[in-house]
């Protein structure tokens, strides 16, 4: 069987089965260190199969903890050209909870259950001759998939990879950074450290992100497709340096899981106000035209799944029984579950009186 993916890749894969989604329980299938606080996971079907995902999209991983599902986003850092397999690296971050979980808990083995593939932060979606790929830490990991797949198949692009980590031994795929460079003919990748470390000083470039430098290793960059993705003051950073530089905002493309944590106050509103009918918890809530659905509901004290709170992972995921709402995700929900009037209840806010299947 030939697939075509999208962009200019095909993958021969004669017996397996494949998939566009895994709503599933995947098994964990390795488990390898990376740096002393990132580790990356190997995680494979139950039963053989493929999946089709663009590199740079995400999983939602949902484990158990004290009796309740937490869910949290983590990038595929693997690239389509494995799609029997997929791999999460992780960093281990303080009060990280589903992080620190699969550092300690995670092993070969393990099923986990898997949501995705979600996202729109792609190279797929956004053809180009020439890229700028910015990231800083544990925001390599979108990045190395797109950078794995313009590899595998020494795609003919010109791709500048500035990666910013805090010292040498701080650098995520290190080795396979300096050998993907030295064999494709038009990727330079450029490390740059804060610090040494306890054990190496670090000879190459140091400091933070700043526009001579990034004109240094990219004069053309106004001309690049960018993509950016890093903790949110880095992203930051790099949003107001592009802006400086004149790139477009329509070529700059950025992710980010450095997310907020607890459901954001709802705020007066002078707009028209609906009903919303929840069925399965029976109760009723009032929700203006300016306020989420899932703020509403927090609101009034119910407590419904949700995670990133950005429209990103699909955890708050529910279905329209009817009415009519204004929803701007961001790549958190499927085109066949809009069509199948699923919304996000983080990122939806109301238009009619509803009743929600929530
Ligand atoms: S909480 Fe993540 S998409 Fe709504």
């Amino acid at each position: 069987m030939t697939t075509t993916m999208s962009g200019p890749t095909t993958v021969e894969c004669a017996h397996l089965d494949w998939r566009d989604d895994l709503d599933d329980t995947l098994v964990c299938a390795d488990v390898a260190d990376v740096t002393h606080d990132v580790r990356s996971f190997v995680l494979r079907p139950a039963q053989p199969a493929a999946y089709r995902f663009q590199p740079g999209q995400h999983l939602t991983l949902t484990v158990e903890m004290d009796g309740q599902p937490v869910s949290r986003c983590y990038s595929i850092a693997s690239s389509p050209w494995r799609p029997d397999e997929l791999t999460i690296t992780v960093k281990r971050v303080p009060g990280g909870l589903v992080s620190n979980w699969l550092h300690d808990h995670l092993r070969p083995g393990d099923p986990v259950t898997v949501a995705g593939p979600l996202g729109r932060f792609s190279t797929a979606h956004h053809p180009a001759e020439k890229y700028l790929f910015l990231s800083a830490g544990s925001g390599i990991t979108p990045l190395m998939s797109m950078l794995r797949t313009i590899h595998g198949v020494c795609e003919p692009v010109d791709v500048v990879f500035v990666h910013h980590a805090r010292t040498p031994a701080d650098i995520i795929f290190r080795d396979e950074l300096r050998v993907i460079e030295a064999e494709h003919p038009s990727i330079r990748v450029v490390v740059v450290c804060e610090d040494d470390a306890e054990h190496e000083r670090w000879t190459g470039p140091r400091g933070r992100v700043t526009l001579p430098m990034l004109l240094g290793v990219a004069p053309d960059l106004v001309g690049r497709e960018v993509f950016t993705c890093g903790p949110a003051p880095y992203m930051e950073a790099v949003r107001g340096l592009l802006s400086q530089a004149g790139a477009s905002p329509d070529r700059c493309h950025e992710e980010s899981f450095d997310l907020a944590t607890g459901i954001a106050p709802v705020a007066r509103s002078t707009g028209p106000t609906y009903t919303v009918e929840l069925r399965r918890s029976g109760r009723t809530v009032e929700c203006d035209e300016s306020t989420t659905l899932l703020a509403a509901t927090a609101q009034a004290g119910l407590s419904l799944p949700s995670s990133c709170q950005e429209g990103m992972c699909g955890t708050c995921k529910t279905t329209l029984v009817s009415g009519r709402v204004e929803m701007n995700h961001a790549g958190g929900i499927r085109p066949r579950e809009i069509a199948q009037h699923k919304i996000l209840l983080c990122c939806s806010t109301p238009r009619e009186d509803l009743v929600l299947d929530a």
